[in-house]
């Protein structure tokens, strides 16, 4: 077979998907390895897509979305964050990580970097190696009192070959937050050094300390350097129906068209409909969603630190625990063996970028009753 890319040819078999492929499905196993919360989309937003099908809005539609989403997006991001954004800002796009890849596609060529804070979700640094970028991961410190970033440390990996510094806030997996004044800095640095600021935001309302995570579209400018991600996928439980959004600089508009379109046409016409239903009906639903959460953060978060061997610090946002075991080198192994052995699934730490051998992600977005029983799993078999 003639070669394919080596960017693509190297590329590591995603370690999420090796632990997971060796029970998905399984009944018996309680799955808490990836990224969603066990509860149902909402009955509305099905209801709503099933009308639009009805409707006959089946076919192709504008790469950049249909105006009714691009409208309400306008008006949800109004609501949230108290910001006017251009309609032209506005693209729907088929998912968070379509429009991460779109971001990454806009700026990242052969032999660029990107700055990176770490831990992180691995499609991200695959998505900049895909396109032949560099992934300079910056990781946060793990403290007793929670992950912390050192703002001198980032400035510090940046160099004239970074294109942009992806950030995502809250972060998946260790629920670090940045905050307006460390987000104030970023932006500062990233006007002088002309450098893109990729800002992950789909985790935006999974917090407990306050209605909605900062958001750099509350402190820049029209025309910064900025690409804001954001999805449908986590606060309305609409993790397979792929649909997101991204904001950008208005004259990029055209090309956000564009580059939708090769990568899949845009996003779903009938999901879109959705998508309004959930934006315009679905507040109480992410509130009693993230209520939920809480519960199931304080649960796991308490059980975990009291057992042996376990490294824990309360997790400030988003529905996941990243923890570390002690006397783990393997985690891959580790996370098989609790599936064969326990019969819990979670992901290993080594997934999430360099030097976190030894940790273990937990999805929280889940029932108590799950919760429980497996943390009773894992502590068995710790
Ligand atoms: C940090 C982060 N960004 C983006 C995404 C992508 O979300 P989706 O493609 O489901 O919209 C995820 C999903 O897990 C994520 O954790």
């Amino acid at each position: 077979m003639p070669r394919i890319r080596p960017a693509v040819a190297d590329m590591e078999n995603q370690r999420i998907g090796e632990v997971a492929k060796l029970a998905i499905g399984d009944p018996d196993i309680i799955p808490l390895w990836f990224g969603e919360s066990d509860l149902p989309t909402p009955d509305f937003v099905s209801e709503a897509a099933i009308a639009a099908i009805r409707a006959g809005h089946t076919k192709y539609v504008n790469k950049r979305g249909i105006p009714e989403i691009r409208t309400a997006i306008q008006k949800y991001m109004a609501a949230q964050y108290d910001i006017e954004l251009e309609f032209e800002r506005v693209t729907a796009m088929g998912s968070g990580m379509t429009a991460i890849m779109i971001a990454v596609e806009c700026l990242v060529d052969n032999g660029d970097n990107v700055v990176m804070i770490s831990p992180i979700w691995p499609n991200i640094f695959y998505a900049v190696e895909t396109m032949g970028g560099e992934c300079r991961h910056v990781r946060l410190d793990d403290t007793e009192t929670g992950w912390k970033l050192d703002l001198d440390k980032l400035f510090a990996a940046c160099d004239e070959r970074t294109k942009a510094l992806f950030i995502a806030s809250p972060s998946n997996p260790t629920g670090w937050l940045m905050e307006r004044e460390e987000q104030e800095a970023v932006l500062d640095f990233c006007r002088e050094r002309g450098i893109w600021i990729i800002a992950d935001e789909v985790y935006h309302r999974i917090v407990y300390d306050r209605p909605v995570a900062p958001s750099f579209l509350q402190i820049s400018e029209p025309d910064d350097p900025i690409f804001a991600v954001h999805s449908f996928s986590k606060s309305w439980a609409m993790t397979g129906w792929r649909c997101g959004w991204l904001i950008h600089p208005a004259e990029l508009g055209d090309r956000m068209g564009d580059l939708s379109g090769i990568n899949n046409t845009g996003s779903t016409s009938f999901v879109q409909h959705a998508g309004v239903a959930a934006i315009e009906q679905g507040e109480d639903f992410v509130r009693a969603m993230v209520e939920r959460c809480r519960r199931g953060r304080e649960l796991v978060f308490q059980r975990l630190s009291g057992m042996d061997r376990v490294r824990i610090s309360r997790p400030q946002a988003a529905f996941y625990a990243f923890f570390g075991i002690d006397g783990i080198e393997d985690d891959l192994a580790f996370a098989q063996a609790l599936i064969r052995d326990a019969r819990v699934g979670l992901a290993p730490g080594s997934a999430f970028g360099p030097d976190n051998a030894g940790y273990l992600r937990l999805c929280f977005a889940n029932s108590e009753q799950n919760l429980s029983t497996a943390l009773d799993r894992l502590e068995a078999a710790l």
